[in-house]
């Protein structure tokens, strides 16, 4: 049976596919950003470091196969990136980066090889995973590093290379950290990323060779490179000329700029796209954001979470847009504030408007100046352009809310809801006690207190009637007049 034969020859050669684990070192406490909140949860571009590590892995290797060590505030760390579906691993006691490959023995002695990132690297791209992990393959090595030679290599430990007639080759013979280079060290630039690929068995065959006689009294993964080199193995250094994907964050400093180098690159990846952005540099666009072509964003905007723009849109300066999602053609006037709501089409928002969670804004539809909205449903064409608070109300089509209208939706205890029909108009300054309805088509005066349902094409009035009181300024004026000449 030809055809059976030929089957079983290429799942043969499947079999043969070397098998790869990622595992992501994130259980250290994070010292020096001197923070109650484990480091890997601090955030660059509106997401956990650990997060960007994890989202890169997953474009190399499956989730199931990617193992997080964790241990400070394991829980949390844990809890905060369930949903990405990777396994974890707890590092009890935090001894060391090499400390933390052993704690994960056990579950990656089932692989051939495994990737190591470090959960404070959080910009390393996809494609530099894939290269480390072809040439490890193709180099037999039992360990290949990402090495990189940023301006200024202080702080990292040193990548130090075999030497061939006086000329470094890939071959590496040790790391040294930063603490133990020696003077003559001290000039070699090529720094460590902490990416790493190992050959599962050689690794732990070696492993225990480490020790803790070291500045910080630790397992350091690094020594592995000496110890291997030392055992004959092959240890090669794979440089990336990219250095901003290997930067770690180890401080607030370091991690303003990795924050400011993960936006620029969002803001070209819009770009390309085909958004206009006039001032990226100004910009705080989060990873997780959305925006179709011909949109534009002007100097000093925020948008964040997963908030997402359609197209010819235009965000004008200095508004914040949160979880939010605002359809094509909608123009954001400066300094609204949009948070967990929705704006349909060709909408009108701004300048300083307040759009509180739940605010779902209609087609056409204007919310304006000083306006707050919160939990409402404002229908097609409507219009609240002026110094307004609407919540809980659900207000229909073409419906004209006029300069200062205050649904009062609270009582004290309980909240309360508001109707507005379509085409009714609300004259400036009501208040409108929940619970109430107006009426399709019907009128509410200005400055009334409406605390009964309006019908349909009604008109209610809710005010003090006015009194006219003929030539009284004037006989107050002459009073006034006799009072001071006396
Ligand atoms: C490490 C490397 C250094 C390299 C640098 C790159 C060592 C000894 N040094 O230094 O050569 O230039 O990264 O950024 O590895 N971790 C654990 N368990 C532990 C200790 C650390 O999971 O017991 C995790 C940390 O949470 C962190 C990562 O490992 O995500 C790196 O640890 P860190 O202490 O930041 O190492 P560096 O001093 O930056
Ligand atoms: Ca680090």
């Amino acid at each position: 049976m030809a055809k059976a034969g030929k089957t079983k020859s290429k799942s043969a050669q499947a079999k043969k596919e070397p098998r790869f684990a990622v595992a992501i070192m994130a259980a250290g406490k994070g010292t020096r950003l001197k923070s109650r909140h484990p480091k890997v949860l601090h955030q660059i571009g509106g997401k956990p470091l650990l997060e960007h590590v994890i989202a890169a892995a997953t474009q190399v290797v499956p989730a199931g196969d990617i193992y997080a060590i964790i241990g400070y505030e394991a829980d949390r760390v844990r809890e905060a990136l369930q949903h990405t579906g990777v396994n974890f691993v707890l590092q009890k006691e935090q001894r060391g980066t090499g400390h933390a490959i052993m704690s994960a023995r056990q579950v990656l002695s089932g692989y051939d090889h495994f990737l190591v990132l470090s959960g404070d690297v959080p910009l390393i791209r996809p494609e530099t995973i894939r290269e480390l992990r072809d040439s490890h393959l193709k180099n037999k090595a039992s360990m290949t590093l990402l090495a990189a030679t940023p301006p200024d290599p202080t702080g990292y430990g040193r990548v130090i290379r075999k030497l061939k007639s006086g000329k470094a080759t890939e071959a590496v013979t040790a790391i040294v950290e930063q603490k133990a280079l020696t003077p003559a060290q001290m000039k070699f630039r090529e720094m460590n990323a902490g990416v790493y690929a190992f050959t599962t068995k050689t690794l732990f065959a070696n492993i225990d060779k480490l020790t803790t006689e070291n500045a910080h009294r630790e397992f350091y993964l690094t020594d592995m490179a000496a110890i291997l080199s030392r055992a004959g193995e092959r240890v090669v250094a794979v440089s990336t000329p990219d250095f901003d994907q290997v930067l770690g964050i180890n401080n607030r400093a370091e991690l303003a700029r990795l924050d400011a180098v993960f936006r620029q690159r969002k803001c070209a990846e819009l770009m390309d796209f085909g958004v206009t952005i006039y001032r990226p540099e100004t910009c705080v666009i989060d990873a997780g954001v959305k925006i179709e072509p011909d949109t534009i964003i002007e100097p000093f905007v925020q948008l964040l979470g997963n908030t997402r723009v359609g197209a010819e849109c235009r965000i004008r300066s200095y508004s914040v847009i949160n979880n939010s999602e605002i359809g094509d053609r909608v123009l954001v006037r400066p300094g609204s504030i949009i948070e967990e709501s929705r704006i349909a089409a060709g909408a009108i928002i701004g300048p300083y408007s307040h759009l509180r969670p739940g605010s779902d804004i209609g087609e056409n539809a204007h919310v304006g100046n000083f306006v707050e909205t919160k939990k409402v449903r404002l229908g097609r064409g409507s219009k609240a352009n002026h110094l307004t608070y609407l919540g809980d109300a659900t207000i229909g089509d073409d419906v004209n809310v006029g300069a200062g209208t205050i649904t009062c939706n609270y009582d004290g205890v309980n909240k309360h809801e508001t109707v507005i029909e379509d085409g009714a108009f609300i004259g400036s300054d009501s208040t409108l006690v929940a619970p109430v309805k107006i009426g399709k088509g019907s009128y509410v005066g200005a400055s009334s207190c409406i605390t009964q349902d309006v019908p349909a094409d009604a008109l209610a009035i809710a005010r003090g009637q006015q009194v006219v009181k003929e030539g009284w300024a004037r006989e107050k004026r002459g009073a006034g007049a006799k009072k001071t000449s006396s």
